[in-house]
């Protein structure tokens, strides 16, 4: 199976400036992380606040640049201080955060959020531009009449939609998605990860999946690395990784881990409904 994206020995330092309390300092946020993508699959990277997920992500996406190691995207080094990010290189890997109300602009509705990418990369007529957003909007599950509304009119659910929508419109080969779902109600996490399920057949897409919950990353992965500030340490396909945690941190993670699962919470609710003797 061929590999799509492979990082291999990433550091990153922030220089942090003195300020009025404390000495300026290095902050290592990545210390060299190594591992690659498979085409088709998801890699979980697991982590808990400040393990360097979020350091990582801007890096694959081509947004930051590394202090040292080198990234290789389709086979191909890809160093941003030295080439220059073309446009079919910045269509290949697209990026989805967490709060979709903050990625979205609220003043532009969102068939317009949908066709600006194809505005910008594409020459295609506004008519195919309009036919393919509203394809698009059906393909994520919303309703293709609502192109006019703005972000606001929708849940958190559906403006994650959008913002997934977005990112697919240049059909990329590469999705990095950083705590999608860590922000929605379970029952509308679940929803996501089918969405995104069904669109990574359909698309061929293969997935950076970002979380700190590691009952979403069991649902998802292919494979998983867990993060620790700024380490990788451990790595291995998701069933490896769950069934037998190596590392002392993801054991610890696992042992910190609420049973956050829908058929858990909702048998909590109905122990507490349930009429008391
Ligand atoms: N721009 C920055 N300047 C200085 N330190 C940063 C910056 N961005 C992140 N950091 C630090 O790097 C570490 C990793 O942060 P981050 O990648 O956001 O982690 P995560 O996404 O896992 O929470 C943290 O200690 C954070 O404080
Ligand atoms: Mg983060």
């Amino acid at each position: 199976m061929s590999i799509v994206l492979e990082a291999r020995n990433l550091f990153r330092d922030y220089h942090v400036p003195a300020s009025f309390n404390s000495p300026a300092r290095t902050v290592q946020a990545l210390k060299d992380a190594s591992f690659s993508l498979k085409a088709g699959e998801t890699l979980a990277v697991v982590g808990e606040s400040g393990s360097g997920k979020s350091t990582l992500a801007r890096i694959l996406t081509l947004i930051d640049r590394q202090t040292s190691g080198s990234l290789h995207i389709e086979g191909r080094e890809i160093d941003i201080a030295r080439q220059k990010v073309t446009p079919e290189l910045r269509r290949t890997v697209q990026m989805v955060f967490q709060n979709p109300y903050g990625s979205l602009n609220p003043r532009q509705k969102i068939g317009d959020t949908l066709m600006e990418p194809l505005e910008l990369n594409t020459r295609l007529p506004k008519a195919d531009r309009e036919a393919q957003a509203r394809e698009m909007l059906r393909r994520v599950g919303l309703d293709p009449a609502h192109f006019n509304r703005y972000p606001h009119m929708f849940s958190g659910g559906q403006r994650q939609r959008i913002a997934i929508a977005r990112a697919i419109m240049l059909r990329p080969k590469i999705l990095v998605l950083d705590e999608p779902v860590s922000a929605l109600d379970l029952s509308v996490q679940a929803q996501i990860l089918n969405l995104l399920a069904d669109l990574q057949d359909e698309f061929g897409l293969s997935y950076v999946f970002i979380s700190h919950d590691l009952s979403v990353v069991k649902y998802i992965a292919d494979e998983v690395i867990v993060m620790y500030l700024g380490e990788v340490v451990e790595k291995g396909t998701r069933d490896q990784v769950f069934a037998a945690p190596a590392h002392p941190y993801t054991q610890a993670l696992f042992a910190a881990t609420p049973k956050a699962d829908v058929a858990h919470i909702r048998a909590r609710m109905a122990a507490k409904a349930a009429p008391t003797a």
